[in-house]
């Protein structure tokens, strides 16, 4: 067997929410295309329906009519998704909106003071089940903060930013590292008044509505990532994955890849409403082992499960640290790559903040534990088509947090 095609994939999921969110914000009617497809995006839809937002199809186009949010009548369900939740408590405690939001057992059980402390400060009331779902918050008069976050998250980043647009005075966040900067990039195409320097990101409260806009959603890299190692794996593979969102921010397993020695090509480079776009081949090459610390990280985040199963077939010993995020995703990612990878025959010892990896070395087929999170079910379907034997998933559905089409598509590259 073999992979070989050519794929194209809907939009990147951060763009897709926040063009959701901020065709919200917007007065009058925003055209979305090439959203994503994943049920959190979904999430993000509902939640802002609920708040008075009219929003619905025409033919793959999602229409957006925004300008006024109102009190949702019942609790906000963010289902799976920390983009949801964390986002939209920044931009709803902005709009000075009462709501409570609940999710999922996994996203119930995710830290959200990383959210509600730097919301504190600048003046919102709220409750919380101990920094965790379900949250409720109150209408309340914001003030603009200096805001240092202890952890390089977009989430973060964003949750303080959107808040900002609707608090007095200025508000601004430094991270440790860079993290995913579409929320800046975004918000600075659509004029509103938000200054980069470096690590710290400034915003100023927001006197009018944004204007409405037109999108079209890069596709996603982190899904693509899925299929490029796919075809690293697999020998004689080749696949051309167009449309991918090459924003230096999410290109981190691109580079990974790279320097692990796999065959990668960038066919085509462009520049589309203010991000890089590229059409890419990727191809099997022998790979080589590589270490990934706590700078590279924000880089590759979503990416590492899908790196472990690439490290499993590289020569040498591959050591991912300052990854502890991980433990705080859809799942203990962490946990879910060792244990599941020791149960497939590979050499992996668990730390603290990551994980070590001597390859390479064969893989059996086992029953997976994917621990309902999207990103372990997928990689693991990827390491079926270098183990002996078949890979039986415990809940091979909630890919489609992600990517609904991913067993399709995964099996008409299999020739
Ligand atoms: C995201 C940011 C990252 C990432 C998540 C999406 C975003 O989370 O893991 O899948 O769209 O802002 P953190 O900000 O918590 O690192």
């Amino acid at each position: 067997m073999v992979i070989k095609g050519e794929l194209t994939f809907p939009g990147d999921k951060s763009i897709s929410h926040r063009s959701l969110m901020f065709a919200a914000l917007a007065n009058g009617e925003s055209r979305l295309s090439n959203s994503s497809t994943g049920v959190d995006v979904q999430s993000t839809r509902k939640c802002l329906e609920a708040c008075g937002i009219k929003i619905w199809n025409d033919g793959n186009d999602v229409i957006v009519k925004g300008g006024t949010f109102s009190n949702p009548s019942e609790p906000l369900d963010c289902g799976n998704s920390g983009t949801t939740t964390r986002l939209l408590l920044g931009l709803l405690a902005g709009q000075g909106i009462n709501a409570t939001f609940i999710g999922d057992d996994s996203l119930s059980s995710r830290p959200m003071n990383r959210i509600l402390d730097p919301l504190s400060k600048m003046g919102l009331i709220s409750e919380s089940n101990n920094g965790k779902l379900p949250i409720t918050i109150h209408k309340s008069e914001l003030s603009g903060i200096k805001y240092e976050s202890p952890v390089a998250s977009a989430q973060v980043k964003s949750a303080v930013l959107l808040a900002g647009l609707g608090a007095s005075g200025k508000t601004s966040v430094t991270e440790p590292t860079l993290s995913r900067d579409h929320t800046e990039k975004m918000l600075t195409g659509l004029g509103v008044n938000i200054i980069v320097d470096g690590l710290s990101t400034t915003i100023l409260k927001s006197s009018s509505p944004l204007s409405s806009f037109k999108l079209s959603v890069p596709g996603d890299p982190s899904t693509a990532a899925f299929f490029a190692t796919a075809a690293a794996l697999v020998p004689k593979s080749e696949i051309k994955l167009n449309h991918v969102l090459a924003n230096p921010t999410r290109t981190g397993f691109f580079s990974a890849l790279e320097k692990m020695g796999g065959g990668m090509a960038c066919i085509n480079q462009w520049e589309e409403t203010g991000e890089l776009i590229c059409d890419l081949k990727i191809f099997h090459q022998p790979l080589q082992s590589i270490n990934i610390d706590e700078k590279d990280v924000p880089g590759l985040i979503d990416e590492l499960p899908i790196i472990a199963i690439l490290a499993t077939q590289a020569k040498g010993k591959t050591e991912i640290r300052g990854a502890k995020e991980l433990r705080v995703k859809e799942c203990d990612r962490i946990h879910a790559i060792c244990k599941n990878l020791k149960k497939m025959g590979a050499d992996i010892e668990e730390l603290d903040d990551g994980f070590i990896i001597n390859g390479p070395t064969n893989l059996n087929g086992a029953e997976i534990e994917t621990f309902h999170d999207h990103r372990i079910a997928m990689a693991f379907s990827i390491a079926e088509l270098v183990a002996d034997g078949d890979v039986e998933l415990d809940n091979p559905e909630c890919a489609s947090i992600s990517y609904p089409e991913f067993y399709d598509v995964l099996e008409r590259l299999k020739q």
